[in-house]
């Protein structure tokens, strides 16, 4: 059976909220295994044993999150090479841009040799204060389905072996 990892990152809830909308739309496909880790617990034997991978971070200061950044960090090289040509997309929650958090992701992606299985995704919150920034975010229905849509066509493309 195929193993989807959903790793991810959040401060005020709607990265969180994201990953876990995808992981829900990827356990609709029962063929392929979901696994959803917050980045600080997902080690390098995760990352080589699963088949696919989805990353999901705020956008922060012009980056992704640093907790986010460490997942990377400390997996980059004991996983390079033995996951080449694996398929991944990434999800960026971000106030009003998210591009570069996109493309930190992507270049690290194509470090590892990974595919994009879909383009990446940004989900703006519309916080630009600094009280909205640090207010509780929720995603809205439509964003949620998207990301519901997204982790069922992930999972299902895995199973039947189309990445
Ligand atoms: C320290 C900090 C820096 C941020 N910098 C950016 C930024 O550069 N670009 C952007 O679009 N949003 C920025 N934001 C806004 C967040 O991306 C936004 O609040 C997002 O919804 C957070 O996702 P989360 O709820 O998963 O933590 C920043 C937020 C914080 C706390």
């Amino acid at each position: 059976m195929k193993t989807l990892l959903i790793i991810y990152h959040s401060i005020t809830g709607g990265s969180k909220a994201m990953a876990h909308a995808v992981a829900e739309g990827a356990a609709t496909e029962t063929a392929t295994r979901t696994l959803l880790l917050h980045a600080s617990e997902t080690t390098a034997d995760h990352v080589l044993q699963a088949d696919g991978y989805v990353f999901i971070t705020p956008e922060t200061l012009g980056s992704m999150a640093g907790l986010m950044k460490d997942f990377f960090d400390c997996t980059y090289y004991a996983v390079l090479d033995q996951i080449n040509g694996r398929p991944y997309t990434a999800l960026v929650c971000a106030g009003s841009d998210g591009q570069g958090a996109v493309k930190q992701i992507q270049r690290i992606a194509t470090g590892w040799r990974l595919s994009e299985m879909a383009t990446p995704e940004i989900v703006c919150t519309q916080a630009q204060t600094p009280e909205a920034i640090l207010a509780p975010k929720t995603i809205n229905p439509e964003n949620l389905q998207r990301c519901r849509d997204l982790g069922a066509a992930f999972a299902s493309g895995l199973a039947m072996g189309l990445f």
